[in-house]
């Protein structure tokens, strides 16, 4: 079950200056792109990935806005990803990076030896001004197979997603319905 009354910590007046967690589980996953002390595959607990979140900056364009991954909170959900210890610095490139409706907000990390921590992550939220919200499989591949933008077509973000997950070994059905979507779209277009 989603939900929407979820309670956050709120990552903005972040201020340490001691290296920090920060959970990625979208394109972060996959490209890097900064410098950081470990990597680790990790999870969160209570959130689900989902392409709910317009990009006209990164894979898509104001005219023709790309479909990214954001998290919606779920209850009993786990969402896999990639974790990576960083000096706060980082953070500034990244911000910068990240913008177009993403907020930082800070969670429970869990590593896949037992331990735990806590992360950082970036999620953009319903209402934020690039939220486009549910839609079914074949809709949001439609929409990703011609969208692009600076970061390229948007529809590689999403399968290059999809790999990841795999080669990590973990199950994503919201992703690969995507995949599987985008694909027939572009086997049929051929
Ligand atoms: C991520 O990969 O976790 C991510 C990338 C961009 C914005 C938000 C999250």
């Amino acid at each position: 079950m989603i939900r929407n009354d979820f309670s956050l910590r709120c990552g903005d007046a972040f201020e340490s200056d001691q290296p920090i967690w920060l959970f990625g589980y979208g394109s972060l996953i996959y490209k890097v792109g900064f410098d950081y002390q470990q990597r680790r595959p990790a999870s969160i607990h209570g959130w689900t990935r989902r392409f709910w979140q317009g990009s006209h900056d990164h894979r898509g364009t104001l005219e023709s806005p790309g479909r990214v991954a954001t998290l919606v909170a779920s209850e009993g959900a786990i969402c896999h990803g990639m974790a990576y210890r960083i000096a706060p610095e980082v953070l500034k490139a990244l911000d910068i990076r990240e913008k177009n409706g993403y907020v930082r907000v800070i969670t429970d990390l869990y590593f896949e030896d037992g331990t735990r921590d806590e992360a950082l992550v970036y999620m953009a939220t319903q209402g934020n001004e690039a939220w486009l919200g549910e839609a079914t499989a074949f809709e949001i591949a439609q929409q990703i197979s011609t969208a692009a933008g600076p970061s390229g077509p948007n529809r590689d973000y999403l399968l290059l997603l999809a790999d990841a997950l795999r080669d990590m070994g973990h199950d994503d059905p919201h992703v690969y319905a995507l995949e599987e979507a985008l694909l027939a779209l572009e086997a049929g277009a051929g």
